[in-house]
């Protein structure tokens, strides 16, 4: 880890699902640009994840799944702090803490749990339906992950920013108390810029998202991954016929992945005609595999039983928990139990 005077910027991805190229462009990319900056600290939120994933089998693939898919995507572990939320039980006594900091009424107003709600009532369901505690608590314990490693940023999609806002709440909270004690640093959201580019679309033109069953999953072996593209919703203009090529996913995705140049003269032929979607699905699948195989070959290495990425896991957990102690015992002191 470097310098513990550098600004640290943390965030957390759930393990619910494969990566998809939507994940890549969205958040990895980004993410990984950040570690130029900063003390980069990104972990793997798979007690978060349990509020939904109840397969065990599942949990463990999607943990290491989410871990391997960073590595094999350029994430340097001597520069970055590579870990599982659950290798920091620091984490879950200071939850307990800030819990008791925190007003029932900011969990109600959480957007996960309002939305819950929102859908009962639709439904004409008991409002409650379907929702567990620790859906409801999610905001303390995402609060908690950011408290307890001091991090300064956090950079988060726009869906996340309101529980960024929460856990600026809860830190202020316990300060208004304990803050002669002890105080916990206010966390700053970063949110991407608002860049249309930066939101893939999916294969039936929609966001590319789990939610949707419409994504390319990032290692898909190459036939399925020539399937997939095939797949990718297109009109039905015959091939000679004047195109535009902005209102098609498969040329947005393209436009993410190819080189410039090879963009601008797909743009101009599909703009004049006598180019067809099919051929312009081949090009795109070219253009991927040749792109992904490598990280491909890298994440089924990672992936495999015995492979370096569970040491690199422990090794994070122990510089995240080497973080995190001196905190807990901070706040300890400052209430009156230690
Ligand atoms: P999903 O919508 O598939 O469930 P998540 O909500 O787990 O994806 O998103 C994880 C990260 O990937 C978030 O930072 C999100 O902003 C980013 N992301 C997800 N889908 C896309 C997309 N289609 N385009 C750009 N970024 C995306
Ligand atoms: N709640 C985030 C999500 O659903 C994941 C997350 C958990 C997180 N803890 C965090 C993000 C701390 C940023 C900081 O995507």
């Amino acid at each position: 880890m470097a310098t513990t005077k550098q600004k640290v910027s943390l965030t957390g991805i759930k393990p619910t699902g494969e990566p998809h190229l939507g994940n890549l462009i969205g958040a990895i990319q980004p993410g990984l640009a950040l570690a130029d900056e900063y003390q980069t600290m990104y972990f793997i939120a798979d007690y978060h994840a349990l509020t939904t994933v109840r397969d065990p089998k599942l949990m463990k693939r999607y943990t290491r799944s989410v871990a391997a898919t960073w590595v094999a995507a350029g994430l340097d572990t001597e520069r970055t702090v590579l870990y599982r939320q659950s290798d920091v039980p620091e984490v879950f006594e200071l939850t307990w803490i800030m819990a008791c900091m925190t007003p029932k009424g900011l969990m109600n107003r959480a957007h996960a749990y309002k939305a819950a709600v929102d859908r009962n009532r639709e439904a004409g369901s008991d409002l409650d339906a379907g929702v567990n505690m620790g859906l409801y608590n999610y905001p303390v314990l995402m609060a908690v992950d950011i408290l307890i490693a001091d991090a300064d940023v956090v950079p988060v999609g726009n869906d996340q920013a309101q529980h960024v806002e929460i856990a600026a709440d809860i830190a202020g909270a316990f300060n208004h108390v304990y803050g002669d004690r002890f105080r916990f640093k206010i966390p700053q959201l970063v949110t991407p810029s608002a860049d249309a580019g930066r939101t893939l679309p999916g294969l039936d033109g929609r966001k590319m998202s789990k939610s949707y069953d419409n994504t390319i999953p990032l290692f898909v072996p190459e036939k399925q991954l020539r399937k997939l593209v095939r797949r990718i919703a297109t009109d039905s203009t015959p091939v000679d016929a004047p195109k535009d090529p902005d209102s098609a996913a498969v040329f947005q995705l393209f436009e993410q992945f190819a080189p410039s140049d090879a963009v601008a003269e797909t743009r101009k032929r599909l703009e004049a005609g006598g180019m067809g979607w099919g051929e312009l699905k081949d090009q795109l699948f070219e253009v991927l595999n040749e792109q992904l195989t490598p990280l491909r070959e890298r994440y089924e290495q990672l992936m495999a039983p015995d492979s370096e990425l569970d040491a690199m896991l422990a090794a994070g957990g122990a510089q995240a928990r080497k973080r995190a102690e001196p905190i807990l015992a901070g706040v300890r002191k400052a209430i009156g139990i230690d």
